[in-house]
């Protein structure tokens, strides 16, 4: 099968950013370790190979050239130039784009010979459940060198819900935020416990969700009829939080769906 063939096989992420960088991570926790990164600053690229013991270039053509698989991690502005950039190097390769705002037709109007193929996964790359979507051109063991790259849970979606996915990608920074500020607004708890008890507060609601539990059925469980809890609530309601964050998700949406 794939997973075994794809283990002795280079995988090159091209662009190897905040993104890319968790690729390569965890690429290299399952022991995967043919990957070639690229970016152009040196400095950085340095640190990749001190790291994680990989082959590191700032020449995309060679990385593509010298890999099967190609996951591209720059962003969606860039995606053009790096694809007129390495399309000669991509015939009958898989290249799944990680862009978050990049449609699969426009990438696929430049790699006319290839199998492209979206994720949207988010900054933990192991831990994530990834969503894809694959162009015209997939082969039947796509779907397995996807899965072995960006995990065995990841789920094929139709592509305009990738945008949806994204949402939850942004979030996974703004809910690191919230929860920083609110350690920041705590004064007697030091920062580290009070992070310590919000990883397993989070791994909490995790195993919950996990479960099939709701957010709402969670919250129920937090806060019965009467709780201060309810009333912190409430007072979000009534100051507009919870619109905020709907505004937030439609955003993001929108922008990635165009
Ligand atoms: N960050 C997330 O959590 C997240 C989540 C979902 C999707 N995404 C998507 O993932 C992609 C990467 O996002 P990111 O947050 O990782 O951005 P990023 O940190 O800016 O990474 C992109 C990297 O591309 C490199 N780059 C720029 N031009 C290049 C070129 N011509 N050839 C090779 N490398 C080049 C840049 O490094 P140099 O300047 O050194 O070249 C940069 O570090 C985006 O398309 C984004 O939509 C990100």
């Amino acid at each position: 099968m794939v997973v075994f063939l794809l283990r002795d096989k280079t995988i090159s992420v091209i662009g190897a950013g905040r993104l890319g960088t968790a690729v390569v991570d965890s690429l290299i926790r399952k022991r995967h370790q043919k990957v070639i990164a690229t970016r152009r600053d040196q400095e950085r690229l340095e640190y990749l190979k001190q790291q994680y013991k990989i082959e590191v270039t700032n020449d995309n053509c060679y990385a593509v050239e010298n890999s099967e698989v190609v996951v591209l991690s720059v962003k969606p502005y860039l995606i053009d130039e790096v694809c007129n950039e390495i399309k000669y190097h991509t015939k009958d390769k898989l290249v799944i784009s990680l862009a978050a705002a990049k449609g699969i037709a426009e990438i696929e109007k430049i790699l006319t010979d290839s199998r492209v193929c979206r994720v949207i996964t988010g900054i933990s790359v192991y831990d994530e459940v990834a969503a894809y979507t694959f162009g015209s051109q997939k082969i039947r063991e796509d779907e397995t060198a996807v899965k072995y790259i960006f995990g065995v849970s990841a789920r094929e979606v139709e592509e305009g819900v990738l945008a949806d996915r994204t949402w939850i990608a942004c979030d996974t920074g703004l809910i690191a935020k919230a929860i920083e500020h609110k350690i920041n607004s705590l004064d007697g708890l030091s920062r580290e416990d009070a992070r310590i008890m919000y990883a397993a507060t989070l791994e909490g609601i995790a195993n919950n969700l996990r479960r099939g539990m709701t957010g709402e059925e969670i919250y129920n469980l937090v806060a019965g009829p009467g709780s201060f809890t309810g009333k912190l609530h409430d007072f979000l309601m009534e100051n507009g939080s919870y619109n905020l964050i709907t505004e937030c998700v439609k955003k993001t949406v929108i922008t990635c769906r165009k």
